[in-house]
């Protein structure tokens, strides 16, 4: 195993920085092998298959045209959970992991609470909060086929019941339910820093679930107020991930909207990443 580490380290060196190189090398082997870390360093001298092997060479190859460790071994974990993820879904991102830990503890899990997670994606905000909260009774929504589909295949994957639905925000059904709790991380990175992004992101992630025009950034974020507004309980709770820049205007926005009790919490770097509020 040494030997590979070292292997899929030389293949790799220049196109990824060393300190993820060596992450990627471990979680390419576990794969591989279905070895623990620990058991890869204990087993230093191990060689590994020839059907493996190749499989490994087909890794390394999607892997140097950068497309995402996640994407190349079909899977990753959020919030200790395993998740199965294609380029249908965006990859979840730690940040969000901060959005859960956050509604967790600020919320009785003892409750039988309503919850709603908007643009859920590969479905990793409502299952874990469902497996955190086992007496919800969740809802998640999403404009694209394609991420519900990988959504329930995590949802029996991590074996809770989660009710999917097909559901265009800007053009919602009438409900007959009120929730206790609705949760979204909408697509918010504006066009404009396209630029900025690795390619890594933008040649392989779905661009519905991260971009907005330059001018309305915030199109999502009002939408969801308003249908929040409505269909929440009174004492209903909402909870945002944001963009590290929009948290004056999300303050505004909440306000304008009605919602008090707010909150606006800095994510583990110190920038502005969260927003929570009460109807
Ligand atoms: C930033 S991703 C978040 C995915 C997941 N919740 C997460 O945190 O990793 C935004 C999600 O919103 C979905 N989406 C985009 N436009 C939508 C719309 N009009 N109505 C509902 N969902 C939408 C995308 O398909 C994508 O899955």
């Amino acid at each position: 195993m040494q030997v590979i580490l070292q292997y899929i380290s030389d293949e790799l060196r220049g196109i990824y920085p060393e300190s993820e190189i060596q992450a990627i090398g471990y979680l390419l082997l576990e794969k591989l092998t279905g070895f623990s870390r620990t058991e890869i360093l204990l087993n230093k001298n191990t060689q590994i298959s020839r059907e493996a092997a190749n499989q490994l060479d087909g890794f390394l190859k999607k892997l140097k045209n950068y497309e995402p460790v996640q994407y190349v071994l079909g899977s990753t974990e959020f919030y200790s959970l395993p998740f199965k993820v294609n380029q249908s879904v965006l990859i979840p991102r730690p940040e969000t992991e901060e959005l859960v830990e956050w509604i967790c503890l600020g919320n009785d899990r003892s409750k039988p609470l309503k919850m709603l997670d908007i643009g859920t994606g590969s479905g990793c905000i409502a299952i874990s909060l469902k497996k955190n909260f086992p007496l919800a009774e969740m809802d998640a929504f999403d404009i694209s086929p394609e991420a519900l589909d990988v959504a329930r295949e995590n949802a029996k994957q991590n074996q809770v019941n989660i009710n999917f639905r097909e559901i265009d925000i800007f053009n919602p059904p009438a409900f007959n339910k009120k929730w206790d709790l609705i949760v979204s991380n909408p697509p918010y990175v504006p066009e404009s820093e396209k630029s900025e992004i690795q390619r890594n992101v933008i040649d392989y992630e779905p661009s519905m679930a991260l971009f907005v025009p330059d001018d309305d950034p915030l199109r999502f974020y009002r939408t969801i107020t308003n249908f929040a507004r409505k269909n929440l309980k009174i004492g209903g709770k909402l909870y945002f991930e944001i963009h590290y820049q929009s948290g004056k205007k999300m303050l505004d926005l909440l306000t304008e909207c009605g919602f008090r009790q707010l909150a606006l919490k800095k994510d583990i770097s110190g920038k502005d990443r969260m927003i929570s509020g009460i109807i």
